[in-house]
C-alpha cells in the first residue's frame, strides 16, 4: 500500500509498471483504494492513457468493484459477536474466471467465534456452504438434482433435504444477485475434524472448495491435513486395465470430475472452462482420443507427445543442460518452465548462449499422477473426459470462458 501511495509521487514509467505488479496479488479495501488513487493520479495516468493495450481503464474499474466488495455494517447483536477476544476472521474471495475461493484452507480452535467474510468479484454467482466432514459428494449431488427443476436456476442451491449435513450456508451472491458479500458468524464444531466448504452451484462443487480444520490445539494442525492427503493407491500400468467399465450414470461422471482435481488435472488442463491451460484444453478430449487410447495418454504421457506442447532441451555455450515448456519466446530470449508444476519457476536463456535446441521425448506431463486413484475413480475418470455432462450440468461455463483463456505460452 505504501508502494502504491509512493508510485504516484514518483510518477514515473517504471512506478507505474510497479503499480501493475501490484494488480497480481491479492488485494481489497484499503489497497485497492490505494490503487485506483494512484492509477488515476495526473502523474501516472500520464504514463497510460496513450496506451490502451495496457487495459487500466478496466484494471480501475474493477479495483472500484472491489472497493464496493465492503462487509454490511454489523447490527447489535453481530457487533458483540465481533467483539469477541478470540474470534477468527477470514475473508474468503472467489478469484474472477477461475472457479476457485481465494482461500483454500484456515484453521480454527472447536468452540471458536468464527466470522467469515464471503466476497464475489466474479463474473459467475457463487454461494458457501460448510458441510460435515465427508458429506461434500451427498451434499454436492443434492445440489445438482436441484438444477434439472428450472425453477431453482434463480435459488440459492441449498438442498434443504442435507439440513442435517450443512453447519453453514451462504446464499449466493454475485452479479445477477442482491449482494456481493456475505457475512457468516459462527462457532466452530466442538468435534474436531476437517469440514469442507463449498459453492453448490450445479457442477461447481467438485471443484470449488475448500476446507475448515477444526482442531482441539492448532499444533495438530499439520498432522492433520496429512492424514488426509492423497495417498498412493497402487502404480498403475496399462496392463491393469485389460477390461475398462466405463459407466456413464451422473454419479459416475460426477466421481470421474471429482478424480480429475484430486489427481491434479486442473492443474494443467483446462475442462469446460475450469482448471489452467498449461496443457491441451481437454473439454472435447473425447473426439479425438478414447477408451484405451485416451487412458494410454494418461498414464504414459511420453507415449505420444502433443506437437503444440512439445518440451525442449537446451543446450547453452556452457555446456549447461535445459529441459522444459517454451513459455515465451522474444528476441531477447527464450522463457523455459522445466517444470509445469511449479510453472512460476521459469529460466530465461538469452539467443546468444543457447548452442543446440532439440525436441524432447519427454512430456511435460508427469508420469504416476493417477497412482493416487482407485481402479473405479480411473475408470470415472476416463468416462468423464469423454462423454458430455448431462444437459442440466452444462450451464455455458466452457462456451462463455473460451477464448479468455489464452494459452500461457506462444511457442507455435
Ligand atoms: C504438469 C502439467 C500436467 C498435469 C498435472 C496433467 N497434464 Fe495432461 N498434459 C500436459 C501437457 C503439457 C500435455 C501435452 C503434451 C503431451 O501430449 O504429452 C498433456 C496432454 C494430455 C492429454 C492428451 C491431450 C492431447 O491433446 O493429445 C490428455 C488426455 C491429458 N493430458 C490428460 C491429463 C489428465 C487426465 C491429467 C490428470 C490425471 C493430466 N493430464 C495432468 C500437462 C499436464
Amino acid at each position: 500500500m505504501e508502494a502504491a501511495i509512493a508510485a504516484s509521487w514518483i510518477g514515473t514509467e517504471p512506478a507505474l509498471d510497479a503499480m501493475l505488479d501490484v494488480f497480481k496479488h491479492p488485494r481489497g479495501g484499503h489497497l485497492a483504494y490505494a490503487i485506483t488513487c494512484a492509477l488515476g493520479s495526473k502523474s501516472l495516468r500520464e504514463h497510460w492513457q496513450d496506451r490502451p493495450e495496457l487495459g487500466i481503464a478496466k484494471l480501475l474499474k474493477s479495483a472500484s468493484r472491489d472497493n464496493a466488495l465492503k462487509e454490511p455494517p454489523p447490527g447489535a447483536g453481530e457487533a458483540q459477536f465481533d467483539s469477541q477476544k478470540n474470534l477468527k476472521v477470514v475473508r474468503i474471495g472467489c478469484v474472477p474466471e477461475r472457479m476457485r475461493y481465494t482461500v483454500e484452507q484456515f484453521a480454527v480452535r472447536t468452540g471458536q467465534p468464527v466470522k467469515v467474510v464471503f466476497v464475489n468479484p466474479d463474473a459467475t454467482d457463487h454461494n458457501l456452504l460448510f458441510v460435515q466432514p465427508g458429506a461434500l459428494e451427498e451434499v454436492g449431488m443434492a445440489a445438482n438434482a436441484m438444477a434439472r427443476d428450472p425453477k431453482n436456476a434463480s435459488g440459492n442451491f441449498i438442498p434443504e433435504d442435507k439440513r442435517p449435513l450443512i453447519l453453514q450456508a451462504a446464499p449466493m451472491i454475485g452479479p445477477t444477485r442482491k449482494s456481493r458479500v456475505h457475512v457468516l458468524r459462527f462457532k466452530a464444531p466442538k468435534k474436531p475434524g476437517l469440514y469442507p466448504y463449498v459453492c453448490t452451484f450445479p457442477g461447481h462443487w467438485v471443484i470449488m472448495k475448500g476446507v475448515m480444520v477444526v482442531a482441539d490445539d492448532l499444533a495438530d494442525v499439520d498432522a492433520m491435513l496429512a492424514a488426509a492427503k492423497p495417498k498412493v493407491v497402487k502404480e498403475w500400468k496399462l496392463g491393469d486395465f485389460e477390461t475398462l467399465n466405463l459407466r456413464t450414470d451422473e454419479q459416475s461422471l460426477m466421481r470421474g470430475m471429482q478424480a480429475f482435481a484430486k489427481a491434479r488435472c486442473t492443474q494443467c488442463h483446462l475442462h469446460s472452462g475450469h482448471g489452467v491451460n498449461l496443457g491441451p484444453d481437454l473439454t472435447r478430449i473425447g473426439t479425438r482420443l478414447k477408451d484405451e487410447k485416451l487412458l494410454r495418454t494418461i498414464l504414459e504421457p511420453s507415449h505420444e507427445i502433443n506437437e503444440k506442447y512439445r518440451t525442449w532441451q537446451f543446450i547453452t555455450t556452457e555446456g549447461k543442460v535445459v529441459t522444459g515448456f517454451v513459455a515465451g519466446e522474444s528476441r531477447k530470449g527464450i522463457d523455459v518452465i522445466p517444470n509445469l508444476l511449479t510453472p512460476d519457476v521459469k529460466i530465461t536463456l538469452s539467443r546468444r548462449e543457447i548452442e543446440l535446441r532439440k525436441p524432447s521425448t519427454v512430456s511435460s506431463m508427469p508420469e504416476g499422477l493417477v497412482d493416487v486413484l482407485t481402479r473405479e475413480e480411473i475408470e470415472n475418470l476416463v468416462s468423464f473426459l469423454q462423454n458430455e455432462l448431462p444437459e442440466h450440468l452444462r450451464h455455458g461455463h466452457g462456451k462463455h470462458d473460451h477464448g479468455k483463456h489464452e494459452r500461457r505460452g506462444t511457442s507455435e
